[in-house]
């Protein structure tokens, strides 16, 4: 035991590398982890830990690992003592009901006295007891995307992200079972290492700075002096917006950290105030 937090990340698979992207993005140097179970960062008390996806929630719960990074989706089915310390808003996917290309699945009731092959049996039990629906279920671990083909299921219940799975195996999505996306978890219970705590926050401060900082844009544009009301009444800035003098005392210099999603709602008002010159620039980091 070397006293570092035991960050438990998927060994292969959908969330592996945006999982490792987010940590390098913190800041945290990670060596050549290739085929390796456990993995040190140079800068930082940390060890990483390649898991099976569907194994983290138990880890986590059980101290195997402190932290994990792992989907909403693996969590709800595994009903694992968890708490959800992060939302990290990559990793979006949804658990959909799925039926052949030639066999519709348009009412939900068509459902009733049908197989369905899953990976997500507790989820799918939940969803089928909602809607007071009666279906077989077979619950199988990997590829529940050929079952139909092969013949041995009516439907499917699965994660589905881009759809290129579907597509191959020619499926459509019919009904939407659950949203989900990466989360970053640790055990209900408080750490009894007090010192692990401390790195946790450490942690939690810069994800929570990468995704700030993910979701904002640095804004900056001309304009003309006398449009300066204007222009700042129409910037979503997340701080008041820093006005700079410009050579040609006509015009002023604005800039702003802004939400990246509000731009394209404000660039035709921005434009029509007569600001020239938009520049709009990725961030980093950002610490508020
Ligand atoms: C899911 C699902 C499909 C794939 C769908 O697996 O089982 O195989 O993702 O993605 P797509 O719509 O982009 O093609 P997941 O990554 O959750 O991991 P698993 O191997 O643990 O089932
Ligand atoms: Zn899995």
């Amino acid at each position: 035991m070397n006293g570092n937090l035991k960050l438990a990340v998927q060994k292969k698979g959908r969330l592996t590398e945006k999982s490792l992207e987010l940590l390098k993005l913190c800041g945290l140097e990670i060596e050549n982890y290739s085929e390796r179970l456990v993995v040190s960062i140079r800068n930082f008390p940390l060890d990483i830990l390649f898991l099976r996806d569907d194994d983290i929630p138990e880890y986590v719960q059980d101290g195997v690992a402190d932290i994990g990074i792992v989907g909403e989706n693996v969590i709800l089915e595994k009903q694992a003592k968890i708490q959800i310390r992060e939302k990290l808003g990559f990793g979006k996917c949804s658990l959909i009901l799925a039926h052949p290309n030639d066999k519709g699945l348009k009412d939900i009731k068509d459902l009733n006295g049908k197989t369905i092959a899953t990976s997500y049996p507790k989820i799918l039990r939940n969803f089928l007891e909602k809607n007071m629906l009666d279906a077989k279920l077979i619950e199988l671990s990997g590829s529940v995307e050929i079952a139909p083909s092969l013949g041995i299921a009516d439907f499917i219940c699965d994660i589905v992200s881009t759809g290129n799975t579907l597509m191959m195996n020619k499926l459509k999505r019919s009904f939407k079972v659950f949203d989900s996306e990466a989360v970053l978890i640790s055990s209900d219970k408080d750490f009894t290492d007090t010192n692990k705590n401390v790195i946790l926050n450490d942690i939690l401060k810069r994800i929570r700075s990468v995704l700030t900082a993910r979701y904002s844009r640095y804004l900056m544009m001309n304009i003309p002096k006398d449009s300066l009301e204007k222009v700042v009444k129409l910037i979503p800035a997340l701080k008041s917006p820093t006005v700079l003098h410009l050579a040609d005392e006509n015009l002023l210099a604005v800039h702003a950290v802004i939400p990246s999603k509000t731009y394209w709602d404000i660039i035709d008002d921005l434009k029509a105030a007569g600001a020239s010159g938009i520049l709009l620039l990725p961030i980093e980091n950002l610490i508020q």
